[in-house]
């Protein structure tokens, strides 16, 4: 293994990805920031330098961080944001055993919506799919908006009237509408400039805010071989959906007539509040093979889409290394839901886990808490669930009282996606199966529904359990699990991190 170093300068510039002029926040100023690439096991070393005038942090999705939790990048939990024009290292190894496709983004309130992200491919010639294919290609699809997001938050936020009415034009609680719809960054003019009779692997992440991709390539059926660094069984497809956070990659064959044809993204706005079917834009991008390019005349699958609003199917994500989990000894149960909640002048939308909206501690983040305080203290268990001094295996249920459905992450670990369904979960009468489920680090919880993760708590430290829709988190749906406690209160955590910490005090905001 090696050590790779990257350096990332994190400023604002002016961009236009969509043809609008806006105020963006861009790494080393590129958009989508660039391809950090690994094999498992390297160290990871990549400086970051903030030329920003707020505080900023950056989060590497789907990292295990074993042993370094404090280098997961997420404000207010593991570390506190980077000040403006300060430096922050983060250090750590990529897990053997790991492998596939990731991303890095900024985790500090909204941020990452103005721009901060990229992806992260990890190779190896453990993964299954090693050697099975001939060529890889980025397809990066996600949300945009033309105002900062700081703005747009607010807005979603409220404050309504005391009567629940609009204020200033704004609907609090309906999810601000994406502007346009990308992929590499583009709106249009994204091409893709093929080889005949080659395999592809497309890596597919949606680095997006809000909505679901529905991904297609007109005449190409694709093979879906990864799902969030888990290696499937291929299984044939049309058409992908993919949440906000999610990762697939598919294997196309460039085996048709030689020409150019469609690569469609469609941005599913049905599923939020603004159930305005024209938000669906259509995405589009050209792939061309065997011939110059040309304007595609190619015809959308006419088949039905899977189910709208949810991940692929279950029985479609079958792990190519077969791993049926062990026995749970632990079982949380969350409820999370929305409420109009009173703040001074009205008002405000928060979202709540069990009956806590969580508020991030930009000066003092729970890492720093837990180790300073030690593990039994005044923690809201809504917000942090301590589990227990030994490796547990934990049964997480979350009953969704909303409408929609919600693209949730865990930070650290691969879980088990043992079962969905809808209503709230009834111990012994709803269905679950522990033969070989899907692990992944992102799933989609169903509207008005139930999902059962498993998860072994064998990595030490804070993680994260949130909503990866910008401006859910940014309204509370995160909670925290605090795993092997007395082995964090041994962390040697950097002091530039406790420094930094008491530089916030001074009152900075991020965002
Ligand atoms: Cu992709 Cu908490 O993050």
């Amino acid at each position: 293994s090696t050590t790779r170093y990257y350096e990332f300068i994190v400023s604002e510039t002016p961009g236009s990805p969509d043809g609008f002029e806006r105020p963006m926040l861009v790494v080393n100023n590129q958009f989508p920031g660039p391809l950090i690439e690994v094999n498992s096991g390297d160290e990871l070393v990549v400086n970051v330098i903030n030329q920003l005038s707020n505080g900023t942090t950056i989060h590497w999705h789907g990292q295990l961080q074993n042993g370094t939790n404090y280098m997961d990048g997420t404000s207010g939990i593991t570390q506190c944001p980077i000040p403006p024009g300060a430096n922050f290292t983060y250090r750590f190894t990529i897990n053997p055993n790991q492998y596939g496709t990731f991303w890095y983004h900024a985790h500090a309130s909204t941020q990452y919506t103005d721009g901060i992200y990229g992806p992260l491919v990890i190779h190896s010639p453990s993964e299954p799919i090693y050697g099975q294919y001939d060529r890889d290609a980025l397809v990066i699809l996600s949300d945009w908006y033309h105002d900062m997001s700081s703005g747009l938050l607010a807005q979603y936020l409220g404050p309504a009237g005391i009567d629940g009415s609009n204020y200033g034009g704004y609907n609090p609680g309906a999810e601000p509408p994406p502007d346009s719809g990308l992929i590499n960054g583009q709106m249009t003019g994204s091409s893709f400039d093929l080889e005949p009779n080659l395999r592809y692997r497309l890596r597919l992440i949606n680095m997006g805010t809000l909505t679901q991709f529905m991904f297609s390539v007109d005449s190409h059926v694709l093979s879906v071989v990864e799902a969030d660094g888990t290696s499937l069984e291929p299984v044939n497809v049309h058409r992908v959906p993919i949440h906000v956070a999610q990762r697939y990659s598919v294997i196309l064959t460039t085996n048709q007539t030689a020409g150019s044809y469609n690569v469609r993204s469609e941005m599913q706005s049905t599923c939020y509040k603004l159930a305005n079917p024209n938000l669906n834009t259509m995405v589009l991008s050209t792939m061309t093979y065997g011939a110059s390019p040309s304007t595609p005349n190619t015809q959308d699958w006419s088949d039905a889409l899977p189910a709208l609003c949810l991940d692929l199917n279950n029985t479609m994500i079958v792990p190519q290394i077969a791993m049926n989990p062990p026995n749970s000894s632990e079982t949380v149960q969350v409820s999370m839901s929305f409420q109009q909640t009173p703040q001074s002048g009205g008002t405000e939308i928060l979202a709540f886990m069990n009956n806590t909206s969580w508020e991030s501690d930009t000066t003092n983040p729970t890492i720093l808490q837990m180790s300073k305080a030690g593990i039994q203290t005044a923690f809201d268990s809504n917000q942090l669930v301590v589990v227990n001094n030994n490796v547990t295996v934990v049964d997480l249920i979350v009953d969704n009282y909303d409408d929609a459905s919600h693209p949730f992450h865990l930070h650290g670990h691969v879980f088990w996606m043992l079962g969905e369904g809808d209503g709230i979960y009834q111990p012994g009468l709803s269905q679950i199966s522990t033969i070989n489920p899907p692990r992944r680090d992102t799933l989609t919880i169903p509207g008005f529904g139930w999902v059962l993760i498993r998860f072994i708590t064998d990595n030490p430290g804070l993680w994260a359990f949130h909503c990866h829709i910008g401006w859910h988190m940014a309204a509370g749906l995160l909670m925290q699990f605090a795993s092997l406690p007395s082995e964090i209160q041994q962390f040697q955590i950097p002091s530039y991190l406790t420094e930094q910490c008491a530089q916030q005090s001074g009152g900075l905001i991020v965002n």
